[in-house]
């Protein structure tokens, strides 16, 4: 198992340059099912969850050229319609392999993915989507067996209860096969939707609305060959701007889609920092503390719930007292325990948590266990007193591209090592 050391302590400085974004690259992988034409897909970010998804979708009859950061997919045929759980349980984005399986082949067997360390994850509102345009919907041993009769998938309107990122992009690919037209109410804002949706319309699909909470679909039943360039990844865009306010560095972080991020740097300006945007490049100005913070994750364009570990990090060391409430998933605060055995003063009360600001980080033995709750530690250990090492990074490795070398190219004492050697 591998772990990472860090020697808190040291200024950063110099230049980190982003990567493609996970949460737009995983759906646009696996809307590679729905065409027989190639799609050359630019930018994608080398990390765990996207071999997870690259081997399902192998698994399912994409053919894959890799160069680099740069995939060819083609899909002449489909070879199966079962997601296992052995690949769906690891990464529960496998379920975005509905929709497109679904549409093209009429018929798609899905392990359900289960919950995780942040929640139940249930996937009704996808389900309730693939109903809605025609789906016939069965379980059998912890499958979706999903079915449309002869005709395929008919264009509907989709009202969604509740805004979901993943049911918005299960239901967008289903519905751009789908005959006639289908209207989407309450659809996900965020950037990776738009992102998904641009992909999807140079391959030849009928979208508008995408980025609203209305999206109209006209199905099709021809696509084009197409290139597209995943856009880059807003949240380790935002981990990098907080990596610089806590280590009072001045840090350039390039690449950046300031539209993505703007309700963070609202935010980050009102604790404080201050910071120059320059073209596609944000320069962190080196600091003071900063000031306490009272937030709410919400949907896009709301403060990001895969932000609110991070900024915690930040709060433990600002002024005052900061007031953090989760709205988004019911369990998202795995992180707390391990900050306080770093010596941080947090309470958590049902959803919220209650920061003390101004503590000092001592280095120590700590665990991840989610994505953001693990590069929450690598943000406290940047400025701990001595060394803390922070165990089961694989699931850094799951959503941050080669994030140790990048620290360490900016002077940050951080080293990867494995138990056992
Ligand atoms: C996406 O997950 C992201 N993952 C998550 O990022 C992100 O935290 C989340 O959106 C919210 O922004 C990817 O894009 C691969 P949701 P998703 O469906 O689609 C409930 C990371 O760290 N819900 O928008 O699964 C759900 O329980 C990951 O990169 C239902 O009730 O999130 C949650 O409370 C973590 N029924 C809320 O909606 C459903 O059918 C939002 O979930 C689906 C979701």
């Amino acid at each position: 198992m591998e772990y990472i050391e860090i020697d808190g302590g040291r200024e950063l400085a110099g230049e980190i340059e982003l990567s493609g974004s996970k949460n737009s690259a995983l759906p646009i992988l696996a809307c590679s099912l729905l065409s027989d034409k190639p799609i050359n897909l630019s930018n994608v970010p080398d990390l765990l969850d996207i071999k997870s998804m690259i081997n399902l979708i192998e698994s399912l009859g994409v053919n894959i050229g890799k160069k680099n950061n740069n995939y060819i997919l083609e899909t002449k045929k489909i070879l199966s319609h079962e997601a296992n759980y052995n690949l769906v349980r690891k990464m529960r984005a496998s379920f975005l392999t509905l929709g497109p399986l679904l549409a093209r082949e009429g018929f798609a067997k899905i392990s359900l993915p289960g919950g995780c360390a942040i929640g139940s994850r249930p996937v009704d509102l996808h389900l309730y989507a693939m109903k809605k345009l025609g789906a016939n919907i069965d379980f059998s041993d912890g499958y979706v067996i999903a079915k449309s009769n002869r005709k395929g998938l008919v264009g509907n309107k989709i009202d969604f209860p509740k805004i979901s990122v993943g049911a918005t992009e299960n239901a967008i690919m289903a519905a751009v096969l789908a005959k006639g037209e289908t209207l989407i109410n309450n659809a996900a804002l965020e950037p990776e939707i738009v992102d998904l949706c641009n992909c999807l319309t140079s391959m030849g699909a009928k979208i508008e609305g995408a980025g609203t909470s209305k999206i109209r679909i006209e199905g099709i039943d021809v696509f084009l060959n197409t290139f597209h360039q995943v856009i880059t990844d807003r949240i380790e865009a935002c981990t990098f701007i907080i990596a610089a306010a806590i280590t009072h560095s001045s840090l350039l972080i390039k690449r950046i889609n300031y539209d993505h991020i703007a309700k963070f740097l609202e935010i980050m300006e009102e604790m404080g920092l201050e910071f120059k945007l320059i073209n596609e490049a944000i320069f962190i100005e080196k600091g003071k503390k900063l000031s306490s913070i009272s937030i709410k994750t919400k949907e896009y364009p709301g403060f990001p719930t895969d932000l609110q570990a991070q900024l915690m990090t930040l709060a433990c060391v600002s002024n005052g007292k900061s007031y953090i409430e989760e709205s988004i998933f019911e369990n998202r605060f795995m992180h707390v325990p391990e900050l306080n055995r770093l010596g941080a003063d947090i309470q958590v009360k049902g959803n919220n948590a209650i920061i003390n600001g101004n503590c000092s980080f001592i280095g120590a033995e700590v665990m991840a266990t989610d994505l953001r709750a693990s590069v929450s530690l690598i943000l406290a250990a940047l400025i701990a007193k001595g060394k803390t090492k922070i165990n089961r990074i694989y699931h850094l490795d799951r959503g941050y591209e080669n994030i140790d070398y990048k620290l360490s190219t900016c002077g940050a004492a951080i080293k990867r090592g494995k138990h056992g050697n």
